[in-house]
C-alpha cells in the first residue's frame, strides 16, 4: 500500500507518521500510539466503541481514515483526564458505578462529553439521542444514563 507522511494531532500532541492514507484512525491510536482508551469493537460504525472527540463531536475512530482526520485536533480517553484528576464526566460515571464490564464506557464518556460541550444542560431526550447509537451489551443503561445526567448537573 502506497504510505505518505501524515500528522496526527492527538490529545496536544502532534504525530507524523508514514501510512497508508486510508489507514483507520483507531488502528494507529491503539496500535502505534499506545492510546487503549477507544476500543475495537465491532470495527464497522456501529457500536460506539472506539469513539474519539474531534471538535464537539464524538467520531468513530474505527470508520474514519487517517487522511480525514489529518490537522484536525483528536482527543481520545485518555485526553480527558488522568486517574489522579478525572475530568467531570469521568468523575460521575466512577460516581454513578456505570462500568460493569466498562468496554463501552470509552464510547460513552466521550459521546456525553461530546453532547456536553455543545450543550450545557441537556435534557432527557438530548441525552438519550446522543447515547443513542452507542451499545452496552450488560445492559447498565440505567446507570450510564444516570451518570451523563449527573454530568450535566
Ligand atoms: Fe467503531 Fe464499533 S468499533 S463503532
Amino acid at each position: 500500500m502506497k504510505t505518505r507522511p501524515i500528522a496526527l494531532s492527538v490529545n496536544g500532541h502532534c504525530h507524523t507518521l508514514d501510512l497508508p492514507p486510508e489507514t483507520p484512525l483507531l488502528y494507529i491510536l491503539r496500535n502505534d500510539l499506545g492510546l487503549n482508551g477507544p476500543k475495537f469493537g465491532c470495527g464497522l460504525g456501529e457500536c460506539g466503541a472506539c469513539a474519539v472527540l474531534i471538535g464537539k463531536r464524538a467520531v468513530r475512530a474505527c470508520t474514519i481514515s487517517v487522511a480525514a482526520a489529518e490537522g484536525r485536533a483528536i482527543v481520545t480517553l485518555e485526553g480527558l483526564g488522568t486517574k489522579d484528576k478525572p475530568h467531570p464526566v469521568q468523575q460521575a460515571f466512577i460516581e454513578q458505578q456505570a462500568a460493569q464490564c466498562g468496554y463501552c464506557l470509552n464510547g460513552m464518556i466521550i459521546a456525553t462529553t461530546a453532547l456536553l460541550l455543545r450543550d450545557a444542560q441537556p435534557d432527557e431526550s438530548a441525552i438519550r439521542a446522543a447515547l443513542s447509537r452507542h451499545l452496552c451489551r450488560c445492559g447498565t443503561h440505567i446507570e450510564i444514563l444516570a451518570a451523563a445526567r449527573r454530568a450535566s448537573e
